[in-house]
């Protein structure tokens, strides 16, 4: 039996592009969706010797009716989508006293507004179509804890946002036969790390988190997008036919370590 086709938000870079490259290089279909134009033809470029099918789309998921849009077309071209990851989102570090009202805003519009509204329209598809499902989120060890780095207070409030909104949908809608779940990476080596240093410090503040990720994290390193692409995957797939409600960590061992030494 061939598997569902899967619809990917935030699939122009990091997290989301390394899932997008693993359900097309395993032959399943994929709906790519994203904001960003030129990371989806860049995506397009890469993906197009693999064998799975790849639909770009391009749209913003805090609009409800973009996100109406997207699942709309895809399911148009690729039936209807059982199989969902919220990968869309972004990072502004800054104290909670220097933060701007408008960036605390915009984060949580982008990480938790943008995942309920991928998971709203998803699971009423699939309520609709009488079909089960599942849907995998992206949340974070700062949804769990207050990392020492600092400057988290709008990430961390959205990525608890989601996890919150993970379990109450897995309780809602585990009766449609539709799993909800999420994974949680550490640091891993994406765009989206850097996100809120200026171009030309880029470089050196790279070389700067490969070290305290060598100090910090149990295993020493940052993860590669396709380590928590994996993790992904294995939640989607019917391999965790009992699994909802749950959280994946993936995180070296980052959330298992006090930074206590007594
Ligand atoms: N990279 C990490 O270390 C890490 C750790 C913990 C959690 N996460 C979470 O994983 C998810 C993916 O992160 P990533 O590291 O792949 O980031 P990334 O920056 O590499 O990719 C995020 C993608 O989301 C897209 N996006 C952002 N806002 C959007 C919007 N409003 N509409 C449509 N697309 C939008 C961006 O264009 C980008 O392509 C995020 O939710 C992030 O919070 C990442």
């Amino acid at each position: 039996m061939t598997d569902p086709a899967v619809l990917v938000t935030g699939a122009a870079s990091g997290v989301g592009r390394a899932t997008v490259m693993l359900w097309t290089s395993r032959g399943v279909a994929v709906a790519a969706t994203d904001r960003d134009e030129d990371g989806l033809r860049s995506l397009a470029e890469e993906a197009k010797t693999l064998r799975g099918r790849l639909y770009t789309l391009s749209g913003d998921v805090t609009s409800e009716p973009e996100v109406e849009r997207i699942f709309t077309e895809a399911s148009e071209e690729l039936g209807t989508i059982m199989r969902v990851v919220a990968s869309g989102g972004i990072e502004v570090n800054a104290a909670a006293h220097e933060l701007s009202a408008a960036d605390w805003e915009h984060v949580l519009q982008a990480n938790l507004t943008g995942t309920f509204l991928t998971c709203k329209v998803a699971v009423k598809a699939m309520v609709d179509a009488h079909v089960g499902g599942s849907i995998v989120c992206l949340s974070s060890p700062a949804a769990f804890v207050g990392l020492a780095g600092g400057g988290n207070a709008a990430y961390a409030a959205s990525m608890g946002g989601v996890s919150a909104l993970v379990r109450s949908l897995a309780v809602d809608y585990a009766g449609y036969g539709i799993r909800v779940n999420a994974v949680v990476p550490g640091a891993a080596e994406t765009p989206l790390l850097l996100s809120g240093v200026p171009e030309p410090d880029r470089e050196s503040s790279h070389d700067d988190l490969v070290e305290r990720a060598v100090r910090e994290v149990p295993l020493g390193r940052l993860a590669k997008p396709v380590e928590i692409a994996q993790a992904v995957a294995w939640l989607l797939s019917d391999r965790a036919s009992y699994v909802t409600g749950s959280h994946l960590v993936c995180d070296g061992g980052l959330l298992a370590k006090s930074a206590s030494t007594f």
